[in-house]
């Protein structure tokens, strides 16, 4: 059986990837609105990734024989003025992310529970690389966004990107 102040956490968790999976469908809708169809794709891909997040988080608790409540996912509640808006706001979103996952992991920690802290090694790592992405395409942007041929090309690169399956499995 998990510790409760851990179990309460990853299922506080499942809820907090579920609204990053909500946050950046809503990107990708203001971007599709807006013509930008590469970025809106960079996004919907990313919205699948934190579903799986979530997905894994109730997996675990599951394997755990602990019990999950779902909770109400909140509106994403952001207001676009310029195409950064979105890129800032998602990085700042990993960095928030990022701090949840470090907060469970001292929780584990606390109180040796060696098996959950093993499970978030790969959220660790994970939210490196999305931290890691989400400055890049704010990089990009800084760099071509305001050229509207080198906007279009950056669009493009983004269209490829396609969804694939988390490396860990439970
Ligand atoms: Fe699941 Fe991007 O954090």
């Amino acid at each position: 059986m998990l510790d409760a102040k851990v179990a309460e956490l990853l299922n506080d968790q499942i809820n907090k990837e579920f609204y990053s999976a909500y946050l950046y469908l809503d990107f990708s809708v203001y971007y599709s609105e807006q013509g930008l169809d590469g970025f809106a794709n960079w996004y919907k891909v990313q919205a699948q990734e934190e579903r799986d997040h979530a997905m894994l988080f109730l997996q675990y608790m599951q394997n755990n024989d602990c019990p999950v409540t779902l909770e109400a996912i909140a509106k994403p509640d952001k207001e676009f003025s310029s195409f950064a808006d979105p890129l800032n706001a998602g990085y700042e979103h990993e960095q928030y992310v990022t701090d949840l996952i470090h907060t469970i992991y001292e929780a584990a920690a606390e109180v040796k529970d060696y098996r959950t802290m093993q499970f978030l090694d790969w959220f660790v790592k994970e939210q490196g690389e999305e931290e890691t992405n989400a400055s890049e395409l704010i990089r990009k942007f800084d760099l071509f966004g305001s050229d509207p041929r080198s906007l279009y090309l950056l669009d493009s690169e983004l269209s490829s990107r396609t969804y694939s399956a988390p490396s860990l499995t439970l």
